[in-house]
């Protein structure tokens, strides 16, 4: 135990390499934007300073992570990496067999085809972009079971990731139990702002499954995080070690879908585990064709080696805690200035109520999508946004979909940012919140000029939307 002492522990590493960042002039900035139609992906990383866009592959490795690259057996087949990986897996996750992907969508790729019957349901609890995309090319459907608090930016619900078992209940009555090809349940909701699911709900679930004989997986991309949320919030957990959670969390699924390049903290690979020998037989049949051989899967083996190391950093008790922690201090910081955010404050982001900051912008105008970029220009930080043009179209009506949470999110990458990096962006932030409104991108949102078919986020543009000049 630490002495006593008031301010939080510091970072559980000290840092060995630095990678230098610049903060480029307003007009440059200026400049940068537009050229990127509006949009904070279609950015060069050179003229962003701090990279909050996402926490995906952009983890900082450990000395033991990188000394370990040079162990890789590159091997095509039957490398001695791929069974460091299934080692570590088994150890860390416990489920039988795995599969190894290049990154975590193609394992939805994989197991949606696996497990999905045209026509058939996928319950899940909210959308992920990519999930939902390969729900819906496998021929199934989407029902979204989350909790309803999870659609309300504002209440302070603890588990907002929670499943609505109800819900559940209701469509399986309503669809018929042979329609629902599994449940797929994310630990620490990522649209819904990083809001994790109780263990009471996954023990609870994994009732359901067995009376309904439903196939119960996880999308465990950030259940290291989910982990430390039930250690301290939910009764009985504070004394337990995140190991044990976390393998109990698992204990409840008959395997996952997984980006290690989250919790795994690596830069690219994922994988999908399963205790089904004939859905891994499928699987295995599946990867050769779209990804790799079986024990590889799109992964080399040093990538294999980083990933087997980083399952066991990722339940290190001091990891999480400081992972975590300054995610809160960081949230905090916008409390405190009284700015809208989701709320508690997630596990990997904070994330900004668009339509809290900007009521007068119409969701069709882009408000999170005008607030992201309308950030960049102000402070040379890059978010992301996470609403309306996220949420894409409905493929049968091709209506924009319209999801309560229209945010803006604030992504912290694993051991890369220190608190005082984090300052700086949550000051320019809440100066432009609070002193610049008037903004014509804050004051009147986004067009599209060019709109992709599918995951449209990753590259449409936009224009700054014009219409109050054309207006009689
Ligand atoms: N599931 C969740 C919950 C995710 O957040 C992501 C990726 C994936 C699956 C797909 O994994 O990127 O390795 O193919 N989320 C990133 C993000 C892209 O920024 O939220 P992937």
């Amino acid at each position: 135990m630490p002495p006593p002492q008031k301010s939080p522990l510091p970072e559980p590493y000290k840092i060995k390499m630095v990678e230098p960042i610049r903060l480029i002039s307003p007009r440059e900035r200026d400049k940068a934007i537009q050229a990127a139609g509006y949009n904070t992906f279609l950015l060069r990383s050179r003229d962003v300073f701090i990279d909050l866009l996402t926490d995906s592959g952009t983890n900082a490795m450990s000395e033991q992570q990188w000394s370990r690259l040079m162990l890789g057996d590159e091997a095509y087949a039957g490398a001695d990496s791929f069974y460091e990986l299934e080692a570590a897996m088994r150890e860390v996750y416990g489920f039988r067999y795995l599969v190894p992907v290049h990154q975590g969508r193609g394992g939805e790729h994989l197991l949606s085809r696996t497990l999905i019957t045209p026509g058939q349901y996928v319950l899940k609890n909210m959308y992920f972009t990519t999930t939902r995309q390969h729900i819906e090319l496998a021929g199934g459907i989407f029902i979204d079971v989350i909790t309803p608090e999870a659609h309300d930016a504002q209440t302070n619900f603890p588990f907002k990731g929670n499943v609505d078992l109800e819900k559940v209940e209701q469509v399986i009555k309503e669809k018929g139990v042979k329609n629902i090809a599994y449940f797929w349940i994310e630990t620490c909701v990522n649209m819904a702002g990083g809001q994790p699911v109780s263990m009471a709900n996954l023990k609870a679930l994994r009732k359901l499954a067995d009376k309904y004989h439903i196939p119960l997986y996880f999308d465990a991309t950030r259940a290291t995080e989910n982990a430390y949320f039930i250690k301290t919030r939910e009764p009985g957990y504070q004394k337990k070690r995140i190991k044990d959670i976390f393998k109990e969390m698992m204990s409840y699924a008959d395997g996952c879908t997984m980006s290690s390049k989250k919790d795994n903290l690596v830069n690219i690979g994922g994988f999908v585990a399963t205790n089904n020998p004939t859905v891994f037989r499928k699987l295995k049949e599946l990867v050769v064709v779209y990804e790799g051989l079986h024990t590889y899967g799109g992964m080399s083996g040093r990538d294999m080696e980083a990933v087997a190391q980083g399952m066991r950093e990722m339940v290190d008790d001091a990891h999480i805690a400081f992972r975590v922690e300054q995610v809160q201090r960081f949230g905090n910081l916008f409390l405190k200035a009284h700015i809208p955010i989701v709320r508690p404050i997630g596990g990997h982001a904070v994330v900004l109520d668009a339509r809290g900051i900007l009521p007068h912008l119409d969701q069709e105008r882009f408000p999170a999508q005008a607030l992201s970029a309308a950030i960049y220009a102000h402070s040379g930080v890059r978010v992301m946004e996470r609403g309306i043009v996220s949420a894409g179209r409905n493929p049968k009506t091709g209506k924009n979909r319209h999801p309560h949470l229209e945010t803006v999110r604030l992504t912290i990458p694993r051991r890369v940012y220190t608190d005082s990096h984090l300052a700086y962006a949550a000051e320019a932030v809440i100066d432009l919140i609070k002193n610049h409104k008037k903004q014509p991108l804050l004051k009147y949102g986004l067009t599209f000029v060019y709109e992709p078919d599918t995951l449209r986020f990753f590259q449409a543009r936009f224009a700054i939307n014009s219409s109050h000049l054309t207006k009689a």
